[in-house]
């Protein structure tokens, strides 16, 4: 749970945005603050032409970090099958042999974490939540017919089917505010601001419309079991039934959200043009791994301290 230093290029323009390779903890939060202004629901304002100026300077940056993002996945997804059948089974296979599929991480989440440890855990994740119910809205921007429904009926649980107490979004709040989270861009590492940066760049650039279907798809593959041990962890924790409630609905909810997704959006869209299904395949491989690194990092800064206080 390492301290680190607090910094805010967010207001420069992208001029200040550091190298990923070099400085992969600067750049995420400069590409964070950015996408904070960028989707934020605002007021015309006087600065308006130099702020579009530097988010085409900050488009190109997050541009070419997510190139070099897809060249890591590029091999494997150019395997995927573009015969749908063939690609839908290829995609579920994901859940057993994707990036950060089985990480020790939510077993011992589940089993031993101290109640400080999963507020840490927990705090990386809020804060690197991109907001599901907006990515979904944003991504079936001109999609055909049938996926363009299934995004609709996703959207349509994320707003708890128009109950205001079962929307998603808020049920997480609520637990964040149970465990005094404090979720901070300068407080998140790199790992988990990048998961959400990807998301975002996937939502909101056309260009990647058939990554953010498979990042999003891959979500709802493999959110339930992680959700269920998460869920786990806070029981043995004594968190109440409704505190658990955003993880104990998602390890069932989205169980279902996968197989329709896999069904109605990513079988129609392959079927109609099986070009995609290469794009697709990035954007599930994309997202992954985004997790795995995130995982990988959790257990440094977790383990590690765990090994340090017992000696
Ligand atoms: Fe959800
Ligand atoms: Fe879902």
């Amino acid at each position: 749970m390492t301290e680190r230093t607090t910094r805010r290029p967010a207001e420069a323009g992208a001029a200040s945005f550091p190298s990923p390779a070099a400085d992969p903890q600067g750049f995420h939060e400069a590409l964070s603050w950015f996408n904070r202004r960028r989707l934020a629901a605002r007021a015309p304002h006087d600065g308006w032409e130099a702020e579009l100026e530097a988010e085409q300077a900050a488009r190109l940056a997050e541009g070419s970090w997510i190139e070099a993002e897809r060249r890591a996945v590029e091999s494997r997804a150019k395997s995927a099958p573009s015969n749908c059948s063939d690609f839908v089974a290829w995609f579920e296979e994901l859940k057993a042999s994707g990036p950060g599929q089985g990480d020790p991480l939510f077993p011992w989440l589940a089993e031993t974490a101290t109640r400080e440890e999963m507020r840490w855990f927990l705090q990386q994740e809020v804060a690197g939540e991109a907001g599901f119910d907006d990515l979904v809205a944003m991504t079936q921007v001109k999609m055909p017919p049938q996926p363009k429904m299934e995004l609709a009926n996703n959207y349509w649980d994320e707003m708890g089917r128009g109950n205001i107490k079962g929307m998603h979004g808020p049920m997480l709040d609520a637990l964040a505010l149970t465990l005094d989270l404090k979720p901070s861009i300068e407080g998140t590492v790199w790992e988990s601001l990048a998961l959400a940066n990807t998301m975002v760049a996937f939502a909101t650039s056309r260009r990647y419309a058939w990554h953010a279907v498979g990042a999003l798809g891959v979500v709802e593959l493999t959110a339930p079991g992680r959700s269920k041990l998460v869920a786990q962890g806070l029981k043995r924790l004594g968190l109440s039934n409704r505190e658990r409630l955003y993880f104990d609905l998602h390890a069932v909810l989205d169980v279902k959200h996968s197989e329709d997704w896999n069904r109605e959006v990513l079988r129609p869209l392959v079927a109609e043009d099986p070009a995609r299904a290469r794009w697709i395949a990035e954007g599930a491989l994309m997202r992954l791994s985004c997790g795995a690194r995130c995982f990988a990092r959790y257990r440094r800064e977790l383990w590690g301290a765990v090994r340090l206080a017992a000696e």
